[in-house]
């Protein structure tokens, strides 16, 4: 039996969540390639720039808990920090032989309740193809397409108004 907690990843649990992280970035992007992936994981988001932006809040990790297992980390979400009213999810995934299960939904609710609690006015992301069946599904709506975007993938732009923009909360910092 699996039961599912989302919550804000803690210190102590990120080396869990880098392991998690690297292998879903390793095998489920496909439109990148290996070169782009390794600078990803070795220049960009390595576990000590996670370490930093958690330390800062620059950056919100959302993470599914499977409470029953030994391996907890089983999904995440990766969140700008909130800029301009707006929510960006950077990263999403969901262990493979644990998707279906509706955990990237959930992680997508707990997202857009996160933004909401910031007093954001919308939500965004942009979505590698094979993904955009799922963020539609969510409830998301499309905005655009990007043709070979940021390292060289086709990106669908999806986006939710969540509530009136804000001055106070656009200003804010
Ligand atoms: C995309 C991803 C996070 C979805 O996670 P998940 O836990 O399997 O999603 P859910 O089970 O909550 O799915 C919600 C709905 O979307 C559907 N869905 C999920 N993935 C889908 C896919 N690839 N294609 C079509 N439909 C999909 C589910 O069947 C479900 O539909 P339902 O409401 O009719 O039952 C997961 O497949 C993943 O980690 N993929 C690799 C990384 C990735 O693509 N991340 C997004 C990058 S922008």
């Amino acid at each position: 039996m699996m039961e599912v907690k989302i919550e804000k990843l803690q210190m102590q649990n990120l080396d869990e969540f880098w392991q998690v992280f690297a292998q879903i970035l390793k095998a489920d992007f496909p439109g990148y390639s290996k070169s782009v992936v390794d600078y990803f994981l070795t220049r960009m988001y390595l576990k000590d720039n996670f370490d930093h932006w958690l330390k800062t809040d620059w950056k919100v990790i959302l993470i599914a808990k499977n409470t029953k297992t030994e391996v907890k980390i089983i999904g995440f979400a990766v969140l700008d920090k909130p800029y301009g009213g707006v929510c960006f999810c950077r990263w999403l995934g969901v262990l493979p032989e644990l998707r279906k299960n509706g955990i990237g939904r959930r992680l997508i609710e707990e997202w857009i309740s996160y933004a909401k609690n910031c007093g954001c006015d919308k939500v965004e992301i942009a979505s590698q193809p094979n993904a955009k069946k799922f963020y539609e599904k969510c409830g998301l709506n499309l905005e655009g397409k990007r043709n070979l975007s940021y390292f060289g993938i086709d990106q669908f732009i999806f986006g939710k108004v969540i509530g009136e923009p804000r001055d106070e909360v656009m200003v804010s910092e």
